[in-house]
């Protein structure tokens, strides 16, 4: 892995990681309480410390968080005693050769494909096709850019001509919660395995 994860692993070092501990997206609440998904195999993505991946798994999915920087899954693992979730330590882009598992029904990310470079997001959508169902839906929340945390954001236009043809975008829309203060304008991507069956669009 190298230095690929330099900064966050300096962002984690520091304690500086301003994301930690914010609320639940709105969109993933309203997905999995929902009552639109049977529980099965779940994957995070840039899980951080895991709080997630914890609420899938306490909504009975047997979840698999990923991050490629050590001391988050370290804080992640201990919040996680007694649950259904493991924390693996694997680079998003590597994802199938990493180890991670695949089958996967249920894909999420918050705040992990916004920040990283067009060649990793082009690797992530590849990994990500490679690891999942037929049937499975991926939740997506991103800045778009321009907010104040420096972060690169992701704009819907990418988000469709990126995942296109494999995925479909199912919805899509504001996602308020994660905005502190207003000057992080984020948005939420739910999207299908294309060739799905048309039934639970
Ligand atoms: C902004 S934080 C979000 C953490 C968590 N998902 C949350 O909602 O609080 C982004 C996370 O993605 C991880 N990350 C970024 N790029 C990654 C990659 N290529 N592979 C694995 N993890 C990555 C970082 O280490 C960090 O923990």
């Amino acid at each position: 892995m190298g230095g690929r994860n330099l900064t966050f692993r300096l962002l984690y070092g520091l304690g500086f990681t301003p994301w930690d501990g914010h609320a639940l997206a709105r969109s993933l609440t309203d997905l999995i309480e929902g009552g639109t998904l049977t529980p099965g195999k779940a994957l995070d993505l840039g899980c951080g410390t895991g709080d997630n991946a914890i609420y899938l798994a306490e909504h009975g999915w047997h979840v698999t968080g990923v991050d490629y920087v050590a001391k988050p899954l370290a804080k992640a693992r201990r919040k996680a005693t007694g649950k259904t979730v493991e924390f693996v330590k694997a680079d998003v882009t590597q994802l199938s050769s990493e180890g991670v598992g695949d089958g996967f029904d249920l894909v999420i990310d918050s705040g992990c494909l916004h920040g990283m470079s067009a060649g990793d997001r082009e690797k992530y959508v590849r990994e990500v096709s490679a690891v999942t169902s037929a049937e499975a839906r991926l939740l997506i929340v991103a800045v778009v850019p321009g907010s104040s945390s420096g972060v690169r954001g992701i704009e819907p236009a990418e988000i469709e001509r990126r995942f296109a043809p494999e995925w479909t975008i199912l919805a899509s829309g504001d996602e308020p919660t994660l905005d502190r203060d207003g000057t992080n304008p984020a948005r939420h991507y739910l999207l299908a395995r294309a060739g799905g069956p048309s039934s639970l669009r």
